[in-house]
């Protein structure tokens, strides 16, 4: 059997690490990562519980120590390279992220965001789609770029929603599926069947053209 290599990756959180630990899970089971660092801008993220339970180094940047953005995501930067990281993945990862850190990690920085983006971007995703009496919610991974939630969405996933949700319910809901679609994405990094270059995005050798959509609890369809 032919060895993959697996890809070094530094995962970026400030809360819970749910999704954290879905890439976890998959790294134990069969995806091709090494998870070098988890690094939490916040020292109570349960997420650092996860991480050294699976026994991986934890890293606590806390930007309060900071007099501004700049300087913290300088020092940021400097963390996550030390790691030598060939992918960046912002799991939860509540800051907004200054142009020079996007620029630095360019085409190797993902994210996942709660909501089937270009709608919803930032916070509340899922009450403003209660509000809206949308009838379907989601979740979307997508490259980083400067624009905040505004990069080129890779995969996303619908969700409906059902009568009497709540923004919590709805959460849960929409969660379980980005633990779905998060390592699938990274696996397709990992794999080099998605590659990125400075104007185009492709899945295995065709040109991205827009978001591959599936459909609630159907990853079997992509
Ligand atoms: C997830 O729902 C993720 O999509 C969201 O925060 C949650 C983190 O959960 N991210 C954003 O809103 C980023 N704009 P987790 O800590 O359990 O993975």
């Amino acid at each position: 059997m032919t060895q993959v290599q697996k890809l070094p990756i530094v995962v970026l959180i400030s809360g819970s690490g749910s999704n954290l630990q879905a890439i976890i899970d998959g790294a134990a089971a069969d995806l091709p990562v090494e998870i070098r660092a988890v690094i939490s801008n916040r020292a109570d993220a349960f997420g650092l519980e996860r991480a050294q339970r699976a026994a991986i180094p934890t890293r606590i940047l806390d930007h309060t120590n900071y007099p501004d953005r700049e300087t913290y995501d300088r020092a940021l930067v400097e963390l996550i390279d030390s790691f030598q990281p060939g992918l960046v993945i912002l799991a939860g990862f509540m800051r907004i992220l200054t142009p020079a850190l996007v620029n630095h990690f360019q085409g190797k920085l993902l994210n996942i965001h709660p909501s089937l983006l270009p709608k919803y971007r930032g916070l509340h995703t899922h009450q403003r789609a209660l509000e809206a009496g949308d009838p379907v919610h989601g979740a979307s991974v997508h490259l980083v770029t400067e624009e905040l939630d505004g990069g080129p969405v890779i995969l996303q996933v619908r969700v409906p929603i059902e009568p009497g949700d709540d923004e919590s319910t709805l959460a849960a809901r929409v969660l379980t599926q980005e633990h779905q679609i998060y390592p699938r994405v990274i696996r397709w990094f990992a794999e080099g069947r998605l590659r990125v270059t400075a104007g185009s995005i492709e899945l295995d050798g065709q040109p991205l053209q827009g978001p591959i959509v599936m459909e609630f609890n159907q990853l079997n369809a992509v």
